[in-house]
């Protein structure tokens, strides 16, 4: 990891002499959010895969001919136990930083719900019940938006009853921040898509001087993110949403279940890397159930990526510890277990991105992330399981 763009809380004293000068002098021990005209804090969870204990709650209509039910009913287990007390911590410490730092928005990477309730009504209640109980503890009316994810219209009827959420709830949160951002004067009109919270492929809005795009990462569409991309060359910084990652995620039995992952995605797939690399892009994302930073350097400029995760399974997973870190070690974790068929295929999508991977950091740690956006950076603060103080920050432009 270079030293530029991570701090970790023991190298901070030794950042101080390094950095001297830089963006980095903030440094983890005195973040309080970010400064300056047009800066923002935005709260970030990953997954959240809400859940609840006993499974007849959520999923007492649950089709138990699906061939994935032993695998889906340990997810069942594995939700009910997190949000029993950690995964409640850790939403408590995010909201407690949100309440004591002034912060612009939450934003969570999308499967927000497990979703397997194979019952239309029992899936609303179950996005009902986990926006009420996510949002509970954050400053009254702060906008809360989601991106969606797979879990999120997994199950009977689920794709038409997440959409029937989806779109009437993130419209009223985006007219929320466009409400509170249009008193500040400074600020340029935001422009919502009209197909804002629509169905996908994506919808745009501005934040300040910003552009936000938020997409369903199993689209097809990756024509239409550009589009969107390109539709605004004035932004001072394009954030891209998305549940599964741009950047070729190496875990070797679903690495093209991603944004742009699909075979008939290839075509468009040049373009969208090209259009975020022109643009220096932050691209957010989650489904790895991992945290991971990737900065990309090609020849149109480059463009970094962040995959957060909230799924707080372990107790261990409150770390803050790298398994891999540094671009040499991109594109080696999961070939092993890749069949020996699909190996081509596998170093073929990796092949794409490594040459362009300066920087790499991988853990699989879960927790809660702070987002400080400014003229002069935009950084990522990372405070592992329920931790107030992050463990470690990330620059991503
Ligand atoms: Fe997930």
């Amino acid at each position: 990891m270079n030293e530029s763009t991570m701090i970790g809380r023991r190298g901070f004293t030794q950042m101080l002499g390094l950095a001297a000068g830089s963006a980095w002098l903030a440094g983890c021990t005195t973040w309080r959010g970010a400064n300056g005209p047009g800066a923002y804090s935005v709260a970030v969870l990953g997954d959240t895969h809400f859940d609840a204990e006993p499974e007849s709650v959520y999923h007492s209509h649950y089709d138990e001919s699906n061939k994935w039910a032993k695998v889906q009913h340990e997810e069942f287990r594995r939700n009910g136990e997190m949000w029993r007390s950690r995964c409640r911590e850790l939403l408590s410490a995010s909201a407690r930083l949100a309440r004591e730092n002034d912060t612009r928005f939450v934003l969570q990477l999308g499967d927000i719900i497990q979703g397997d309730c194979d019952d239309v009504p029992t899936h609303k209640k179950m996005l009902d019940d986990c926006i009420r109980m996510l949002r509970a503890p954050y400053p009254d009316g702060i906008p809360f938006l989601t991106v969606v994810g797979n879990h999120d219209f997994r199950g009977k009827g689920a794709w038409d009853a997440y959409f029937q959420f989806a779109e009437p709830f993130m419209s009223s949160e985006i007219e929320r921040l466009k409400a509170e951002r249009l008193k500040v004067a400074s600020v340029q009109p935001p422009a919502v898509q009209p197909s804002a919270a629509a169905k996908y492929p994506a919808f745009s809005f501005r934040v300040g001087m910003d552009l936000w795009v938020f997409c369903n990462f199993e689209t097809d569409r990756l024509d239409a993110i550009s589009s969107l991309i390109d539709a605004d060359p004035d932004a001072r910084h394009v954030f891209l949403v998305t549940h599964g990652p741009f950047t070729t995620f190496g875990d070797g039995g679903s690495y093209r279940w991603r944004l742009g992952g699909w075979r008939n995605c290839e075509a468009a797939r040049p373009r969208l890397y090209e259009t975020l690399s022109r643009r220096r892009a932050i691209v957010l994302s989650g489904h790895t159930h991992s945290t991971n930073f990737y900065r990309h350097e090609n020849r149109f400029g480059g463009f970094s990526e962040f995959t957060v995760n909230s799924v707080w399974a372990k107790p261990e997973l409150a770390t803050a510890e790298p398994m891999h870190e540094g671009a040499k070690d991109y594109g080696t974790l999961g070939l092993a277990s890749v069949p020996a068929e699909k190996r081509d295929d596998y170093r073929r999508e990796m092949d794409f991105f490594k040459p362009g991977v300066k920087e790499y950091f991988f853990n699989r740690g879960a927790g809660h992330y702070r987002l400080d956006v400014s003229d002069a950076s935009v950084t990522m603060a990372f405070h592992p399981g329920a931790a107030l103080e992050p463990a470690c920050t990330f620059r991503l432009a």
